[in-house]
């Protein structure tokens, strides 16, 4: 909500008597300062006052209350507002005193279920869950600071037919030494070399497809292989997750769902959903555009669809969502299309509180998919790594002596990918640029990082205790007004936000704040003789630092206070 449309409509209200949130959304910012702060647009009143709109307009003009504007003007049917900058500089101040801007209780503690990350044990665990992983988290804080309860559930890949191909594999050619060792890149090689074999002897794929089966049936040496591919997998993922800290409610992954899906196919079979097509079960969504939903293969073993439908259902009798959120790949569209379908089909009306929140690739500069290049994969754990060396490096050369340098660099290479991704459209492919993401004077993570550190090493210098009460008829200045009244629109960009799944909103408010505030910062000294213009000048590089402080940690970033 917008704390000043707030309160031009309450100051507009006392003169039209019609619903102040209809006027809240009449308010418009209008694309020039020159035509106002905010402009009211009369023509859509006329006709529910029977009234020329130019006349209404007149009257807001002559009438209202003039306490909190600088000056009102009329263009046409629109009311422009000029808002006092003093009354300005108050509200923001007061609101970020009381840790008010950008928090909200809108959410009201309702549920939300966030489907992230979502890994494939058996296959490589590449760069390609690294965006539904930043992704996911940002709009995990998002929500949590609007209100909401979020679960992130890790919706791990820990059963399917690659885990048949996989125990194959590993009873052929692997040593538990080395999968304990380094269990990601180990299952990797053990991936590929399944599939080069598979190549020239493709009846190990009969030997596969038998230990899946085996695997489902509780065989035991199935059974403890997959759970040292799982428990070792796992460790190594969560250490990743450390690097981004990023953390998990519930890792409840495919295989959690194994003994539930009977009662899914008795419910499908009870509802009449269910049709033999070549020997398999499935749901027929001919009616509604789409390929049937496939529910058991010919040979009994289970499919990722029928999973996917018992989680939905768990999920919805443990948590009560009010939403739940796959944020997973573009690719998937299809399959998320019939999940949601099969659900509405069942009698389930939440179906309509489930979505798919979906992003494209990554590509690689010359614009082709990154993970397939050449066949190999680019592990999440080596992008970071090579981010956080650069970051390393580029320290080394800007401020060799700083504290912590190991730390920071984590801080600024790691935020530098996340900034990076996150900037985009989620639904577009990205092409992922390493150097410049780390560039400090882009658009970028590390851009924002320093105009933080900046601040807070003005507070630093200022070493004063800061004082709120001060005169703001001292912020006098164009600058200052624009820097208070974009810092008076953080909210908005985090509602924006939610409503739309969208962090690049708040990548961009976040880039414009940092602008604004290092425009300010080139053109009026802050630190200075005059000590009253030094107090008020002080607040708000205060209020700048904090806003900058939370959006990014809303991103997921940290905010180093030197680099
Ligand atoms: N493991 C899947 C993949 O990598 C993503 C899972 C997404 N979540 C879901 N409930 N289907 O393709």
């Amino acid at each position: 909500m917008d704390i000043f449309k707030e309160k031009i409509a309450e100051a507009i209200f006392e003169h039209i008597k019609i619903n102040k949130n209809i006027i809240i959304s009449l308010l418009e910012i209008p694309p020039q300062s020159n035509l106002g702060d905010y402009a009211f647009p009369c023509f859509s009143l006329s006709s529910k006052l029977k009234r020329n709109p130019i006349e209404i307009a007149q009257e807001i003009k002559n009438k209202i209350d003039k306490t909190i504007f600088e000056r009102i003007e009329l263009k046409g049917a629109y009311v422009n507002f000029f808002l006092n900058k003093e009354f300005i500089a108050k509200t923001v101040i007061s609101t970020i005193k009381e840790h008010k801007l950008g928090h909200s209780n809108i959410g009201n503690n309702k549920i939300i279920v966030i489907d992230m990350s979502s890994p494939n044990i058996a296959k490589p665990f590449g760069i390609g869950h690294l965006r539904s992983t930043i992704i996911g988290n940002s709009l995990r804080h998002c929500f949590v600071s609007q209100g909401y309860k979020v679960i992130r559930i890790n919706h791990l890949g820990d059963w399917g037919t690659q885990f048949g191909k996989l125990i194959t594999a590993f009873q052929k050619w692997g040593k538990m030494t080395s999968l304990k060792k380094d269990p990601i890149k180990y299952m990797y090689k053990l991936y590929i070399k399944y599939h080069q074999y598979a190549e020239k002897n493709p009846n190990i794929e009969d030997e596969a497809r038998l230990w899946f089966k085996k695997l489902e049936n509780g065989n035991n040496r199935a059974i403890s292989i997959w759970k040292s591919f799982r428990e070792y997998s796992l460790s190594d993922f969560k250490r990743i997750y450390k690097i981004l800290n990023v953390q998990f409610e519930s890792y409840s992954g495919e295989a959690f769902y194994n003994n539930k899906m009977d009662t899914v196919i008795k419910e499908l079979n009870r509802k009449n959903l269910l049709k033999e097509s070549e020997g398999a079960t499935i749901v027929e969504l001919s009616n509604f555009n789409l390929p049937p939903a496939i529910i058991q293969k010919s040979d009994e073993t289970s499919l990722y669809m029928t999973r996917d439908l018992a989680a939905a259902i768990y999920r919805y009798n443990k948590y009560n969502f009010t939403k739940m959120i796959y944020e997973v790949g573009a690719e998937q569209k299809l399959h998320f299309q019939q999940l949601f379908k099969v659900l509405e089909l069942m009698g389930y009306t939440w179906n309509k509180d489930c979505v798919h929140v979906y992003h494209g690739l990554y590509l690689g500069k010359d614009k082709k998919k990154l993970a397939t290049r050449k066949g190999k994969t680019i592990f999440m754990e080596d992008i970071l790594d090579e981010s956080i060396n650069k970051a390393k490096k580029i320290i080394n050369k800007k401020n060799p002596t700083l504290k912590n340098k190991d730390m920071v660099a984590k801080d600024i290479g790691v935020g530098a990918i996340i900034f990076g991704d996150l900037s985009n459209d989620r639904t577009n492919d990205i092409i992922i640029d390493i150097n410049k993401y780390l560039s400090f004077d882009g658009e970028t993570g590390p851009y924002i990082q320093y105009t933080h550190a900046r601040a807070c090493s003005i507070l630093k210098r200022y070493r004063k205790k800061l004082y709120f009460n001060i005169n703001t008829s001292l912020l006098k200045e164009e600058n200052e007004k624009n820097l208070l009244l974009l810092i008076s629109k953080y909210p908005q960009a985090i509602e924006k936000t939610t409503n739309s799944f969208k962090p690049n909103i708040l990548t961009r408010y976040l880039l414009d704040l940092s602008q604004s505030f290092n425009e300010y910062y080139h053109k009026f000294k802050i630190i200075q003789d005059n000590k009253e213009l030094e107090k008020s000048r002080i607040i708000l590089v205060y209020c700048t630092k904090t806003i900058l402080f939370e959006g990014l940690s809303l991103l997921g970033i940290k905010a180093p206070e030197e680099m």
